[in-house]
């Protein structure tokens, strides 16, 4: 269980949570929704303590035990079964005694309470997470130095599951999964012991492994029973409510001041409008709903047409070490208003394809023809790096357009969704969400002809990520050769 009360939060200044209040009953397993930005991961930060608030409080269950994934998973030789095994700190510490240990009842003692935690099923245990989250056999006893920081995030993720903490936190944790990760981790969400927090903008993720709702809006927080679908009818009949009894009190209240306004200079009626008036202000006022405008997409159509083949590959091969292609024997065109969905399980070789096509991996063998005059404009998650994280938006929108005046600047960093207060936040400090408008942003902002989107929506919100498709849809076909690859 976990109650938080009147809490409020603030980041650089700005109040990102206010007098919030929440309770979660013991076991639930909670959806932490909201819009980019909003501080959901913030909220987390504080319910760790890891950032302080500025009101009210988070309590928890004396010796409760908050586990969430870790930034960054370690690249050590050790391999991963072994990693994950350590996450449950108990059974490492009680392992280490009973090798030195000389004392027969503290021996016993230490032999009950692993019997009592389960200890000898742990390597099955640790093994079946492992295997759930995609590392088979073979893979769990290599060393996590030879593991990509993708995969590595699934080892934190592994480790964390193992420890079983008493509160879960996760914060998007199917952005470094592939379906069949998260099918599994709903599922083992669903049926986890404890409870779970998880942030998450995945509708079916959100649909199927939680049984509550706690809405981040307007610096609040809201609990809804159920799923995402319930929580959003819910929410929808809340708002219409609102705004019927907003209507009938504004009606009321125009009624009785017209009463007023008609009598109050009449001396035989002026007790009657005196106790009208005292009526008004005992009504109060309905809040209106406030409908948060999402900023949408915009995609600048390319100044210059390219003509068909774009692209034209012929038994191209393309990896990373010479010798040892990833992909090999490629026959592929793509034309003008080709528009292509790259589907593959994991480890398949998309984003090699992608960067291959996007120019950002040579070819090894092959004949590549890119048409001359291509623009491509490529975006993927693994990118952040390209942000410079000291730098705030405005820095990296003004490199790109050195010449124009400061007003030009920042309209286009609006135009790509970050609100003013956010402009100037350096890269490294933006939520995900923001981060990802922000490469959006600088993907397309040369007008590409070729537009090569990788996984595009992680990190966005529910709304975000119908304004992407809206806008993908948006982008003309025939009169400009815009092309738009989505993977
Ligand atoms: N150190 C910081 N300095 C300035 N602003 C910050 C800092 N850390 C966070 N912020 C801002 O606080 C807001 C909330 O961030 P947070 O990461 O909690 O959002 P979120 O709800 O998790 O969003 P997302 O869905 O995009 O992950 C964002 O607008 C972010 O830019
Ligand atoms: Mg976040």
């Amino acid at each position: 269980m976990i109650q938080i009360a009147g809490l409020s939060a603030r980041i650089a200044g700005r109040l990102l949570i206010e007098n919030a209040s929440v309770t979660l009953p013991a076991g639930t397993k909670a959806g932490l929704v909201g819009r980019n930005g909003a501080g959901k991961s913030t909220l987390f930060r504080v319910i760790t303590g890891e950032l302080s608030a500025e009101a009210g409080s988070v309590s928890l269950p004396k010796n409760a035990r908050i586990g969430q994934v870790a930034q960054e998973a370690p690249g050590t030789e050790e391999p991963l079964i072994e990693i994950v095994l350590k996450a449950d700190k108990e059974r490492t510490a009680l392992i280490a005694e009973a090798e030195t240990a000389t004392d027969p009842h503290r021996i016993a003692d230490i032999q009950t309470r692993l019997a009592d935690i389960g200890a000898h099923s742990a390597e099955a245990r640790a093994a079946s997470i492992l295997a759930g989250l995609g590392f088979d056999h073979e893979a769990q006893r290599r060393p996590a130095s030879s593991f990509s920081g993708g995969w590595r995030m699934r080892v934190a993720l592994a480790a964390v599951l193992f420890s079983e903490p008493d509160l879960l936190l996760l914060d998007e944790p199917t952005n470094y999964l592939d379906l069949e990760g998260t099918l599994w981790l709903e599922d083992y969400i669903r049926r986890y012991p404890h409870t779970v927090i998880i942030i998450s903008h995945d509708r079916d993720l959100l649909n199927t492994a939680v049984n509550a709702i706690v809405h981040l809006d307007q610096k609040k927080l809201t609990f809804y029973r159920g799923s995402y679908d319930q929580f959003e009818r819910q929410k929808a009949e809340a708002d219409e409510l609102q705004m019927k009894a907003k209507a009938k009190n504004e009606a009321a209240r125009k009624h009785l001041q017209s009463f007023i306004d008609r009598f109050k200079a009449k001396a035989s009626k002026a007790r009657q409008a005196q106790s009208r008036v005292k009526a008004l202000e005992r009504m109060g006022t309905v809040a209106a709903v406030i409908e948060e405008h999402v900023q949408g997409f915009s995609f600048p159509d390319p100044e210059k047409q390219v003509a068909s083949p774009i692209v034209a590959i012929q038994g191209g091969a393309v990896g990373y070490e010479p010798g040892k292609p990833i992909l090999k024997r490629l026959n592929l065109r793509i034309d003008a208003d080709d528009r292509i969905a790259l589907l593959g399980s994991n480890g398949n070789g998309k984003s090699t394809f992608a960067k291959f096509i996007s120019g950002r991996l040579q070819a090894e063998a092959g004949d590549v023809r890119i048409a001359p005059g291509l623009k491509i404009g490529f975006f993927a998650q693994h990118q952040l790096d390209d942000l410079v994280p000291t730098q705030s938006a405005v820095e990296h929108v003004r490199r790109r357009m050195a010449d124009a005046p400061e007003a030009k600047v920042r309209s286009r960093v609006a135009q790509m969704g970050l609100a003013t207060e956010k402009m100037d936040t350096a890269a490294k400090d933006l939520s995900g969400g923001e981060k990802a408008r922000l490469l959006m942003g600088l993907a397309a902002f040369d007008a590409p002809n070729l537009l090569i989107l990788d996984e595009p929506t992680n990190h966005l919100d529910i709304d975000s990520r119908n304004a992407l498709i809206t806008a993908l849809n948006a982008i003309p076909v025939q009169s400009s050769s815009s092309r738009t690859t989505g993977i």
